[in-house]
């Protein structure tokens, strides 16, 4: 009884103290340390003034050279060495060794083509163009990890590289940016979106696939235009552009896996001025999603077919542009497990464990999966919602508005996941 009552409370002993254990409280205290320096008063207010002057000031993809002058100014001032420019705009930033192993951040910069709706201090002052996607957080952040990551630098076992990544709206700015060789030899990326239906406190993803492959499209139908009381004597694109809507729809019912999610959805259709006039032609676009390659390149090339069809069954001509050039489509998002794992962990220790929550697969995308099939990468959601502040706006919301406690926690869970992920490695 003595015995087994000895031999219990030593194997308890001996887990508290693993789990306490050698790395578990290293960590503790490294990121206590890290979330402490991004919650001082003079860091706070240093990254919140960053990010409020790029809301002040967007720019929409490849134009981020206000954005771009402003990282590399604060670089500067922090004694960070960059490589510049990147894709244009883009700016790479290096801390620690300058060799192996390498961990990426990636923090995008641009802003969207919409007029901003919040009547606040620091409004956008660019009439028709907003931070609509937090990307100027997304700045703020990753510059808030180089000033941590900075004081730091001797304890980097390896090399942080801080990637500072133009045009993700639209313009596969991450896939220009991997055309440069600044990036060929990272071993892992993490990059961190900000999202409005979670809570501030709250970060959120999951292993595996997240986030489809994304397409988008668009397609000119040429008819034969003239009077709408003889039909006869035309060639209606209207009809023909009808038609190749609705049987777009039948691809996604009939012929696409049902286990396999996938998305076909016009967006916009520009035909026509007069109620008695046959157009001589239309434009129409959209997009299409798939959560598998395959998928993927079996919705391009059947949305293509199926408008040339349909628009030849009414006489018409179609040239569909599937916008390979940009390039489209964007690859399926895919997490990379261990480095998930490693950000769970990372996180449980910043945020307590139940403030790291499991994500739902959506058909959003993200143009960082590029990097992810390249290299082991891993996106995280990171909560800014918060019902008095307004802050639980959707993305792309003309109401967009960001909860800035968000900043120091981005910061330090950078900084944080870096340093102990080269530590481990
Ligand atoms: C939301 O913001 C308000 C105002 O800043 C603050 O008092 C409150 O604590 C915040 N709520 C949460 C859950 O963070
Ligand atoms: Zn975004
Ligand atoms: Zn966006």
């Amino acid at each position: 009884m003595g015995l087994a009552v000895c031999l219990l409370v030593s194997v308890l002993w001996i887990r508290a103290f693993e789990e306490a254990g050698c790395c578990g409280s290293e960590l503790d205290l490294l990121t206590r340390e890290l979330m402490e320096s991004a919650k001082e008063t003079e860091f706070f207010e240093w990254m919140k003034g960053i990010r409020r002057r790029i809301h002040q000031y967007p720019e929409l993809g490849f134009e981020e050279h206000m954005t771009s002058q402003l990282i590399r100014t604060e670089l500067d001032s922090l004694g960070v060495g960059y490589k510049w420019p990147v894709a244009k705009t883009g700016v790479v930033a290096s801390i620690g060794s300058g060799s192996k192993p390498v961990f990426a951040l990636r923090a995008d910069m641009d802003a969207l083509p919409m007029q901003e709706l919040v009547e606040w201090e620091y409004k956008s002052k660019i009439d028709g163009k907003m931070h609509a996607c937090g990307h100027d957080s997304h700045v703020a952040m990753l510059l808030g990890a180089a000033k941590l990551l900075q004081g730091k630098r001797d304890a980097i076992k390896g090399t942080v590289k801080l990637v500072f990544q133009p045009g993700e709206e639209g313009y596969a700015g991450a896939y220009h940016m991997l055309q440069d060789g600044a990036l060929d030899d990272i071993d892992a990326i993490l990059t961190i979106h900000v999202l409005p239906t979670i809570p501030t406190g709250v970060i959120t993803s999951r292993p595996g696939t997240l986030l489809a492959g994304v397409g988008l499209f668009s397609a000119t139908i040429q008819g034969k235009g003239g009077h709408a009381a003889s039909p006869h004597v035309t060639r209606d694109p209207i009809l023909a552009a009808a038609f190749a809507i609705l049987a777009l729809q039948q691809i996604v019912s009939r012929e696409t896996d049902p286990l396999v999610a996938s998305v076909v959805t016009i967006g916009y259709i520009n035909g026509g001025q007069a109620g008695n006039v046959i157009p001589e032609s239309l434009k129409l676009g959209g997009t299409y999603r798939s959560l598998s390659p395959e998928g993927l390149y079996f919705l391009q090339r059947r949305i293509k077919e199926i408008i040339e069809h349909q628009a030849a069954v009414h006489g018409c001509n179609a040239v569909v542009d599937m916008m390979n050039d940009t390039p489209f489509p964007h690859p399926v998002m895919v997490n990379d497990e261990a480095v998930y794992e490693h950000l769970k962990r990372v996180g449980s220790v910043l945020l307590g464990e139940t403030n790291v929550q499991l994500m739902t697969i959506s058909m959003g995308s993200e143009d960082f999966s590029y990097f992810s099939e390249k290299t082991a990468a891993v996106i995280f959601g990171i909560g800014i919602g918060n019902k008095t502040l307004k802050s639980d706006q959707q993305l792309h919301s003309p109401y967009f508005f960001i909860d800035e406690e968000v900043l120091p926690i981005g910061a330090a869970l950078h900084a944080a996941a870096s340093i102990s992920y080269l530590q481990d490695i």
